[in-house]
């Protein structure tokens, strides 16, 4: 932008700026970033599963709407290296379990003959009713491990939700559960507490889902604002040449 350019311009220009950088931003946000070279081929994105888990009087207790990705590091027995293999978990041969507690419930997945079983565990603070995924564990048995895998942490802090509502992130979000093993869910909504007849209550979404909604919003308030220095531009235009001004 050169000192010649107007006020109305620079305006025009900055506007115009703000709204390349939203769009720019939406669009990195939407390209996933090139992966780096791997003995093992990334699978594509996994299928959402629907899981539930009955209480004592046979209804819904717990629900899961997820799309899993495990992503587990371990010793390979013939390369006597240590491998990242990253596995989606197949809903169609995923077999569900678990329990529900007044203050505490658990989501068990377990694939054919417990290859791998993967426990979700959350806790609800009966003062606060608020509720969080507090341990995950994993075991795993899968072809060219050195041993079988085990993975587990119970200080974890995830999934932050209130007693009767759902917590849900369409967006990927990675959940660190050790140095080992982390797990990718998609489009999730979870509700381990408060479930009425087995349907979700009203949802409560993730951070990474506001600051998607963001970007909308911005758009649109530049693009509001453009419309207005525009007219203003205009009245100003017209308001100088009705007293009589030249313009350049
Ligand atoms: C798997 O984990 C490794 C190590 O934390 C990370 O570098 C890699 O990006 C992860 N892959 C996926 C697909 O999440
Ligand atoms: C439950 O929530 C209350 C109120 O927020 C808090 O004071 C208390 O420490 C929490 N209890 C646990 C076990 O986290
Ligand atoms: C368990 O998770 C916590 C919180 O993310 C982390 O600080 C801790 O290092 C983890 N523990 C293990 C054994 O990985």
């Amino acid at each position: 932008m050169t000192q010649t350019c107007g006020v109305q311009s620079v305006c025009l220009g900055v506007t115009l700026q703000l709204i390349l950088a939203a769009l720019l931003h939406q669009g990195f946000a939407t390209v996933a970033p090139p992966t780096t070279a791997s003995p093992h081929k990334e699978p594509g994105r996994p299928d959402r599963g629907d899981y539930l888990v009955a209480g004592t009087n046979g209804t819904t207790c717990l629900r899961a709407s997820m799309g899993l990705q495990l992503n587990v590091s371990f010793s390979s027995a013939s390369l006597n290296k240590t491998l990242q293999e990253v596995v989606n978990l197949q809903p169609n041969m995923t077999k569900t379990s678990g329990s529900c507690e007044a203050d505490s419930a658990s989501l068990k997945l377990s694939t054919d003959a417990d290859k791998t079983v993967l426990t979700f565990f959350f806790t609800l603070n009966t003062t606060s009713n608020k509720y969080h995924l507090n341990e995950v564990s994993l075991s795993a048995n899968w072809p060219d491990m050195k041993e079988p895998f085990s993975g587990h942490n119970n200080s974890l802090d995830y999934l932050h939700g209130t007693f009767g509502f759902s917590y849900m992130c369409r967006e990927e979000q990675t959940l660190d559960v050790t140095q080992d093993l982390s797990i990718n869910t998609f489009q999730l909504q979870v509700q381990p507490f408060g479930l009425n007849g087995g349907q979700f209550g009203a949802a409560e979404e993730c951070q990474l889902d506001e600051d998607d909604m963001l970007i909308p919003i911005i758009v649109g308030a530049a693009l509001a604002a453009l419309v207005l220095i525009v007219l203003l531009a205009y009245l100003i235009g017209r308001k100088r040449s009705h007293a009589g001004y030249q313009t350049i």
